[in-house]
């Protein structure tokens, strides 16, 4: 292939440099477009622009491939922790033994939070959504940490991830608790970080009983969902950062992006999607054929992605583990059988075929988390805490490559200019 594309326009010609990626993704660098053109691209939803290089995370949507610094999504779940997969995005590589143990004393130093956090998390009303708790909790961190972070500093960049990510679980599980109006856990450093995070959930009293069935899912659960290259979150920290806002307010940023029903709020939204067909008894076909209807603003939520048109490798995974999770933990849920169903009756249907509209990872992560005791309400809160390390590693490289302040253009279609009228003319 060429190493050159070529536009006419004006009856000139202009030459512009393809970029090829290691894994054989291409594009062409139209960074001097404008000056040369005067032209500008025009990309609602940039479904054909990519904003960055990158080095974290790659995924082939054709294929359904997913790799963080170039390791298979199936191998890191199945082989490694949460705890050693923060690591591998953060820093680029699988720590050895002695990275690891200084990663996880690391992570205990900071494993606490200012006790004036919980007079904040106490303000806000118990119905309020986790998800807007904590993208507040998360800016509000900024007050305890006001030294801003130094990203072309390792160490500096190393202790700033640390710090957040040993807080931000426990804000999580505080969270929780208190939307359920149940006394806080404090962190026990003694424990793993996953384990820690799930006695700062469930804990009721000193008879509490660690299962490692439900700490081995979270631990899965949280490495499927630990980054996944420039989704609108992971965008929105970039975009935010590249202001030079601080790594709280960035992250903060995210939390709220993902909020939304069309990306993380997903596995929130297919939970109760599945109820309200299993309540309605209507059977399946009726809402594939609702989510067909042009005139009907319902979805299937779960459904269909911006770049997997094949199975999302993680939606393979997590389908496998949920039948396993159910089963050791001796749980018949009639919602998982559900959900098969309507992916079988999508999947022969033209319409999904067509458009290649596949379950992503949101269709059966719910399934498990509420089988592990986690309410609706909190299934994008676990999304967040499992994509934190891959926010961070987006704002540390967005940073560290120097990259400008983000500022798209736009297409003008509005009023052309015209003098002001006086009021008494109007
Ligand atoms: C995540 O980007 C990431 O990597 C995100 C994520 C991550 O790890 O960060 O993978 C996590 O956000 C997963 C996606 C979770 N969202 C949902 O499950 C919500 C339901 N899905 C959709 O709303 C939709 O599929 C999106 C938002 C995920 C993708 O939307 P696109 O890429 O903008 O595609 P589109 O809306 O233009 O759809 C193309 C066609 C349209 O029909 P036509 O105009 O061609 O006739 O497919 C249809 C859509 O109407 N379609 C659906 C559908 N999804 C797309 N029709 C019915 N049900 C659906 N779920």
């Amino acid at each position: 292939m060429g190493n050159t594309v070529t536009i006419t326009y004006n009856g000139q010609q202009y030459e512009y440099p393809i970029v090829e990626g290691t894994m054989g993704d291409i594009a062409v660098d139209i960074s001097k477009l404008r000056g040369e053109t005067g032209l500008i691209t025009l990309d609602a939803g940039y479904k054909n622009t990519g904003s960055c290089v990158s080095n974290i995370t790659f995924l082939d949507g054709e294929e359904g491939k997913l790799l963080y610094r170039g390791y298979p999504i199936e191998q890191l779940a199945e082989k490694s922790t949460f705890v050693e997969v923060m690591y591998l995005l953060l820093e680029g590589e699988l720590p050895n033994q002695q990275q690891l143990a200084d990663w996880k004393s690391t992570l205990n130093e900071y494993n606490f939070v200012n006790e004036r956090v919980e007079k904040i998390l106490n303000g806000f009303p118990s119905e309020a959504h986790p998800m807007g708790v904590l993208a507040s909790l998360t800016s509000a961190l900024t007050a305890f940490n006001p030294k801003s972070v130094d990203p072309s500093k390792h160490t500096d960049m190393y202790h700033a991830a640390a710090r957040l990510i040993a807080k931000f679980d426990i804000l999580c599980a505080w969270t929780y608790r208190k939307s359920n109006n149940l006394e806080i856990v404090k962190p026990d450093t003694s424990l793993d970080y996953v384990t820690n995070f799930y006695q700062m959930m469930f804990k009721k009293d000193d008879n509490f009983e660690i299962n490692p069935v439900i700490v081995n899912a979270i631990d899965k659960l949280l490495i499927l969902h630990a980054d996944h290259e420039q989704n609108c979150s992971a965008s929105a920290v970039r975009l935010v950062g590249s202001s030079h806002a601080g790594l709280f307010a960035s992250i903060s940023a995210g939390i709220s992006a993902l909020w939304g029903p069309l990306h993380g709020g997903a596995n929130q939204a297919v939970i109760e999607m599945l109820e309200m067909i299993k309540k309605d008894g209507g059977g399946l076909q009726k809402w594939v054929d609702k989510a067909k209807d042009k005139e009907d603003n319902f979805r299937l939520m779960g459904f269909g992605h911006r770049v997997y048109k094949n199975m999302d490798p993680r939606a393979k995974i997590i389908k496998k583990a949920a039948d396993d999770v159910l089963d050791q933990l001796g749980i018949d849920d009639e919602v998982l059988d559900l959900a098969r169903g309507l992916e079988e009756v999508a999947l022969r249907d033209e319409y999904f075929v067509e458009r290649k509209l596949y379950p992503n990872v949101d269709f059966y992560s719910g399934i498990i988390y509420r089988a592990l005791g986690i309410p609706a309400e909190m299934f994008t809160v676990m999304f967040a805490l499992g994509r934190l390390p891959g926010w961070i590693s987006q704002w540390k490289e967005m940073r560290q490559n120097g990259e400008p302040i983000g500022r798209p253009r736009q297409v003008y279609q509005g009023a052309t200019t015209r003098d002001y009228v006086d009021i008494s003319n109007r």
